[in-house]
């Protein structure tokens, strides 16, 4: 049977979707770096190019009126799991598609999702789960546009939300769900590390946590902003957490070009997801997901490399007369609480990390404006070394008493270490140092 007629009888349309991915090899499972060079790509529906075609079309067409009524089926949700087929640009796309698979694999979610940005990814997760009236328990901090859009724009429209600090012990989360429970906790809502404190989230407790308050339907899904570990170093669905959203700007991006999203998690979550997206238009366009899937092929090496040279970089940092403190995970106090939920939920401590100068503004801006290699600019995860002023940059109108508990001191730089060479890179940072 050809694809064709195979196509008019079951509605799906023939595109590059493989009848069966090569995900195994003599028994032998393989591994995502190995995946993402063609995983979820048959080139011989695309002509036989090895790399899959950008698809710039608003719509599709379909194989005949009642597999257009099929994948309507899929589209509004009437029956659950996505159309079966392309339908028109702001559902689905061949290259999104194609992303969403690879997305997947990484942290072994079943089912991915991509989104224009982090933001819109995460907005739509929250319009997609929370209605008037509900409470979203949430760690903190946030990244800054995420409180805002729980606290100042669902706020507007009856959402309620309680928080835990970052580090929270089991009897403090067990304290705030507690107190949640009495209303409908439509979510949990966690980001770990917190940007810009590096705290990492015991997501193990949460889940526990979580489990012992709420039963049956009540119990809310816990999602978790995984951009600045993931996929690589941390992967939170085996901690317990059942959606994970990305900024996919950073580390899968890589490269400082693009802006996009990803959420991953059960069929079942991202089915609901689905249906927002679908709604209000947050999907990513074709050409940003192309662009991901060649990031993705070289994330794996991308990210070691950035997490090696920033282990060689914060030695050299933590080693410096005019260093006051260096917050990076390689350096968790061994027997600290933070210690132990670094050891149970990550595999690396990632390339971005706070670096506390001895002095205030004026010696944060003297490093800042000497830099050669490092570029003074803020977000982080590219090939190429950042650093940025939270107090005076992303964190400017954060009100100065949340600053200090949050400590968003004025010596405060925040780096994120790139996969140049790890030398040139303590030169720079050397020279930028004598400035200070
Ligand atoms: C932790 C975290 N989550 C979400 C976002 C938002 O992502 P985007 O800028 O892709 O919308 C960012 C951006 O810096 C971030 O750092």
């Amino acid at each position: 049977m050809t694809d064709e007629t195979e196509a008019d009888l079951t509605g799906a349309t023939p595109r590059r979707r493989p009848k069966a991915d090569v995900d195994t090899v003599g028994g032998r499972k393989l591994k995502p770096a190995t995946l993402m060079m063609g995983h979820g790509f048959d080139p011989m529906l695309s002509e036989g190019s090895l790399k899959p075609p950008i698809f710039l079309t608003s719509t599709f067409v379909f194989p005949n009126a009642a597999a257009g009524k099929r994948h309507f089926e899929g589209v509004t949700g009437k029956r659950p799991g996505g159309a079966e087929g392309l339908v028109y640009s702001r559902f689905n796309g061949p290259n999104q598609e194609i992303l969403e698979d690879r997305l997947g694999v990484w942290e072994g979610a079943e089912d991915a999702l991509a989104f224009s940005s982090g933001m819109s990814a995460i907005a739509t997760l929250f319009l997609s789960m929370v209605k008037p009236g509900d409470t979203i328990v949430h760690s903190g901090p946030l990244y800054a546009a995420t409180e805002t859009l729980i606290a100042r724009i669902l706020g507007r429209f009856g959402v309620h939300w309680l928080d835990f600090p970052a580090g929270a012990t089991r009897e403090e989360i067990d304290a705030v769900l507690g107190k949640a429970a009495s209303g409908n906790v439509a979510l949990i809502y966690l980001e770990s590390p917190a940007n810009p404190t590096n705290a990492l989230v015991d997501v193990e407790a949460v889940a526990a946590s979580r489990d012992a308050i709420f039963k049956g339907p009540n119990k809310p899904p816990i999602a978790i902003d995984n951009t600045f570990l993931g996929p690589l170093w941390a992967q939170p669905l085996k901690q317990g957490a059942d959606i994970v959203v990305y900024s996919l700007t950073k580390y899968a991006g890589g490269h400082s070009d693009l802006v996009a999203g990803g959420v991953l998690g059960s069929k079942e979550h991202i089915n609901t997801i689905r249906l927002m997206r679908n709604t209000i238009g947050t999907i990513c366009d074709p050409n940003t997901a192309w662009m991901l899937l060649r990031s993705l092929e070289t994330l794996e090496l991308r990210m070691s490399r950035a997490g090696e040279n920033a282990v060689k970089v914060c030695e050299f940092l933590r080693a410096h007369p005019k260093v006051e403190h260096v917050g990076y995970l390689g350096f968790l106090e061994e027997g600290s609480r933070q210690a132990d939920i670094y050891r149970r939920h990550c595999t690396g401590a990632g390339s971005t990390f706070s670096l506390y100068l001895k002095g205030g503004e004026k010696e944060a801006f003297a490093f800042l404006d000497s830099l050669k290699i490092a570029k003074l600019a803020v977000s982080l995860g590219g090939t190429e070394t950042l650093a940025s002023h939270p107090a005076g940059m992303t964190h400017l109108s954060v009100p100065d008493a949340r600053k200090q508990a949050l400590g968003i001191t004025d010596n405060l730089v925040r780096i994120s270490i790139g996969v140049e060479d790890a030398d040139d890179l303590i030169a720079d940072f050397e020279e930028a140092l004598k400035a200070v």
